[in-house]
């Protein structure tokens, strides 16, 4: 299907909260590890990047630490700083002058960490002190991958705290002039340690029952909604994800309690990863779970999971989801709702530059535009 066929749902405009959105073809949340050393501060290369990718429904940046804690990987930029507010207030500028829309990905890691990358070397946080088997980190550019050790568990009188990085992360994400924010409660960090009964062990009222374990992305949610109002937040989750040695008994139930109170706080959508390259106990999409997501949570519903064009259009009109974000495809062609307009050839990406470095396999994919100049 192409351009010429005027009933494309995915160039249908579509509202999100405040937002307009021309288009439902979105930008999932990447990290590309490409901020500024020392202070983890976005720059003009990062701010190109995302320029380059402003035709975009809507983009959410990559996950962001709310915290020198929040912190896992090296060279990830963060939102708890004077200068990261102003280098990500360039991004901003860029992505609004070229005419798109940016949300910020509200990140804390917990225990997918290292003591390298921690304040004064302490040991990274968690739900409970269990190490995620196989898991891995890099902490410098040549440090290779590195094993994730046992994490500590927080304290109950430690939890109130957590909410406020969360809070201040999301008054700066406004500082910085984002349009909304999402919560990372996905891919195995620390909302989604607390979520899932396999990293989440505790006896005390964050752990155990569903209700118990959903309390902490519930709190954190909250906070974001305070900053932000309801209609400019939106939530991942990645309910059968099995990336950074995740596993839950029963995602059934667990989204269900998690999405019912989801749409009693209001956020604008429930952005769900329903399957990905980095690891899922589904086999293919989670019917049933997207099932219980949908029936009772009244937002606005993003599928995410190895989508083509033709999928997206498929599960949209089946009625399946309201809007799709692409992860890969948006690393390698930075004008994608263009090529998909025009059923045009994708370029690939290369999963050696992925994180870290420079331009390269970064900034420097080319536009349709560019390659019929060349041509
Ligand atoms: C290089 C890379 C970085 C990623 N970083 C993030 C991230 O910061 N936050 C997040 O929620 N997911 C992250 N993901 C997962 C993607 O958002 C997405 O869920 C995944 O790539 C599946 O979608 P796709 O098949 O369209 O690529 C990342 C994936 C890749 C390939």
């Amino acid at each position: 299907m192409s351009n010429d066929n005027p009933q494309d749902v995915l160039f249908e405009t579509f509202k999100l909260g405040n937002l307009a959105l021309p288009n439902r073809v979105l930008m999932s949340p990447l990290t590309r590890s490409r901020s500024s050393q020392p202070g983890d501060v976005p720059n003009d290369m990062n701010a190109e990047y995302y320029q380059q990718r402003a035709s975009a429904g809507l983009i959410i940046s990559e996950a962001t630490q709310v915290s020198p804690q929040g912190k896992g990987y090296a060279f990830t930029p963060g939102i708890h700083s004077k200068e990261q507010i102003a280098g990500w207030k360039k991004v901003t500028d860029a992505v609004h002058h070229s005419g798109g829309r940016i949300h910020l990905q509200l990140w804390h890691v917990g225990r997918i960490s290292h003591t390298d990358l921690q304040p004064d070397g302490r040991k990274p946080v968690a739900p409970s002190a269990i190490a995620p088997e196989g898991a891995k980190t890099y902490v410098s550019a040549d440090s290779g991958m590195v094993d994730i050790a046992e994490p500590r568990a927080l304290e109950t009188d430690e939890i109130a705290g957590i909410v406020e990085q969360f809070r201040t992360g999301a008054e700066n994400a406004k500082a910085a002039g984002f349009d909304g924010v999402e919560v990372h409660a996905a891919n195995g960090y620390l909302l989604d340690q607390f979520l899932k009964s396999g990293s989440n062990h505790r006896t005390d009222e964050y752990g155990g029952s569903a209700e118990n374990r959903a309390k902490l992305t519930l709190m954190v949610t909250q906070a974001a909604i305070d900053v932000w109002g309801k209609e400019n937040v939106g939530i991942r989750v990645s309910p059968t994800g099995s990336f950074n040695a995740m596993y839950d008994e029963d995602p059934l139930e667990t989204y269900t309690v998690l999405a019912k109170h989801l749409n009693d706080l209001g956020v604008a959508y429930i952005e769900v990863v329903e399957d990905s390259f980095q690891g899922n106990h589904a086999n293919g999409r989670p019917e049933s779970v997207i099932d219980a997501i949908q029936a009772n949570f009244k937002g606005r519903y993003i599928a995410n999971g190895a989508y083509t064009a033709e999928e997206a259009r498929r599960r949209i009109s089946a009625g399946r989801c309201d809007l799709v974000t692409f992860g890969r495809p948006f690393i390698a062609n930075p004008d994608l709702p263009e090529r998909f307009r025009q059923d045009a050839p994708l370029n690939e990406w290369d999963d050696s530059t992925f994180y870290g470095g420079d331009a390269k396999g970064y900034t420097d994919y080319p536009a349709l535009a560019e390659q019929k100049a060349t041509a």
